[in-house]
């Protein structure tokens, strides 16, 4: 028997099936969206249809964005999140590894939190939660990211010891807690077990003396940013706007997915709290750029967001260079997906694999420039059509008016590859008037300046923006100070005034 078989079919016959639009894209109606209900992407390659995105008829609001470094993920997620804002008012908290949000938050009027320069998040907070649900969720943190599920006798110390802590503070451990109430932190908890160690009458002294130890990682002085009192109203972030929780500064990957973990679970439970929504809409956006272990473990509350989001208004968006870190409950439970460049096969494969797309589609992608993508819908009712097309290029927003100060040329090679350091300041005019109007250099000498910079299309290195301000009078002593309200180092600002004539 063959699997082909040929037959005798009349053009005017042929001309009435689906596959002679092949390679084909959605019909106009399914791209095209209510402009003022809907969010712009790009135009599609095929029919050069706009692509309008809204969640409405897909099975969940839901993002997942991958592509090679530098394919434009990111910037898909910054243009994503300030049409959203225009177009839905939803707020976005976005998880930001690498610090790479910072700057365009700021300039896009947004709150940054850095933790570890300033900013300290308390992980025994309760924002509203019962401590016997917020004592579990430490402990599941601790058994993502140390090895405390080998040792079931300190995991049982351990949180008990955070449960008795939470009592000698005055709360109830099922009872929703008084606000009012000052949550203890990790030291209280890690001086409960230490006095346990001193009485001397435990059986087992030396599973004692681990749970302290690995307790003891994350409330070292210096490095207690999760045992000390927050900084930040983890209630509020939700309906903060535009806020970046930049990590960049911790030490390493351990405290960063801390900091992740304990947002993440932190606005579930505030998701919860909540209530389901009766009107549809997307409240909230979470992002997740390049937070393998967050979006990979399947203990990681972004599974729940993802399951439960829909109902409540809440939106994740996960980016990375490599899908298979993507945690498949995620992977399955995106009604979107971006497929920017992908090079490696093995990536292509569980994709094409996964998501079913065509042979067609699989050779684009594999050729696609910066800001193309192919795009993946799940619809909520069955289509006739491919539910993957692609896309000329992603329109990005650039922000308006904005100037960027560039610092790479004051860099060694290690400070250049090393991606906690930023290598350039992007500002909007408004915000940079302000820093000159801070040190006191008149509106004219301000003019002139913004003049000398529009000539070089807004794009200046610190050294010369340096030269200048000398040049127009500005002194040593304001101009320093207006490079550390940049947020410049030290170290940098040294060598930026190491060769200008003062
Ligand atoms: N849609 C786009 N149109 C034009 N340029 C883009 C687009 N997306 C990205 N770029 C350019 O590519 C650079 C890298 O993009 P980025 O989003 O940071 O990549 P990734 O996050 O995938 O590493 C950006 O700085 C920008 O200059
Ligand atoms: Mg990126």
């Amino acid at each position: 028997m063959s699997l082909v078989k040929i037959q005798n079919v009349m053009s005017n016959e042929l001309g009435k099936r689906v596959f002679v639009t092949r390679p084909p894209e959605p019909p106009p109606e399914f791209l095209l969206n209510d402009p003022t209900d809907s969010i712009m992407i790009g135009i599609t390659k095929q029919f050069g249809v706009p692509f309008t995105w809204t969640f409405a008829g897909l099975t969940n609001p839901h993002i997942a964005i991958v592509g090679i470094s530098g394919s434009g993920k990111s910037v898909l997620v910054k243009t994503f999140l300030l049409r959203a804002s225009y177009i839905w008012n939803t707020n976005a908290i976005i998880i930001d590894w690498a610090g790479e949000y910072k700057d365009w938050v700021n300039t896009s009027g947004g709150t940054v939190i850095s933790l570890a320069q300033g900013d300290f998040l308390n992980i025994m907070d309760l924002s509203g939660m019962k401590p016997l649900d917020r004592a579990k969720q430490i402990l599941t943190s601790f058994e993502i990211l140390t090895d405390i599920s080998d040792y079931p006798e300190q995991k049982r110390l351990t949180i008990e010891a955070i449960e008795q802590t939470y009592l000698n503070s005055g709360f109830q451990l099922a009872a929703i807690p008084d606000p009012k109430r000052e949550s203890p932190t990790l030291k209280d908890v890690i001086a409960l077990l230490e006095e346990k160690i001193t009485e001397g009458t435990y059986e087992y002294p030396a599973e004692l003396e681990n749970a302290v130890y690995r307790l003891r990682q994350f409330a070292r002085e210096g490095e207690d940013y999760f045992a000390r009192k927050s900084t930040v109203d983890l209630g509020r972030l939700v309906s903060s706007g535009l806020v970046d929780l930049d990590l960049s500064a911790l030490p390493d990957e351990r405290f960063r997915a801390l900091a992740a973990l304990f947002v993440l679970q932190s606005l579930k439970e505030k998701m919860r709290m909540e209530g389901a929504k009766k009107v549809k809409g997307i409240n909230a956006i979470v992002v997740l750029d390049e937070a393998w272990k967050i979006a990979n473990d399947e203990r990681s509350d972004a599974i729940m967001i993802v399951r439960e989001g829909r109902k409540y208004n809440f939106g994740l968006i996960v980016a990375s260079q490599n899908p298979t870190d993507i945690n498949e409950a995620i992977f399955s439970n995106v009604g979107t997906t971006f497929m920017l460049k992908v090079k490696f096969e093995r990536f292509m494969n569980y994709l094409q694999s996964s998501l079913n797309f065509s042979d067609f589609i699989r050779k684009e992608i594999s050729k696609f420039g910066v800001g193309q993508s192919a795009v993946e819908m799940s619809f909520q009712t069955s289509v006739q059509f491919p539910e993957t097309f692609v896309l000329e290029s992603i329109i990005m927003e650039l922000p308006l008016d904005a100037y960027t100060i560039t610092i790479g040329d004051l860099l060694n090679q290690d400070e250049l590859s090393d991606t906690t350091i930023k290598k350039e300041v992007t500002i909007e005019k408004i915000a940079l008037n302000a820093r000159f109007v801070e040190i006191n250099v008149g509106v004219d000498v301000v003019n002139d300046i913004f003049k000398q910079l529009d000539a070089k299309n807004r794009l200046i290195d610190a050294r010369g923006l340096a030269q200048i301000m000398s040049a127009k009078g500005v002194s040593r002593d304001a101009s320093v100070a207006f490079f550390r309200g940049l947020q410049f180092s030290d170290t940098i600002i040294t060598r930026v005034f190491m060769n200008v004539n003062v």
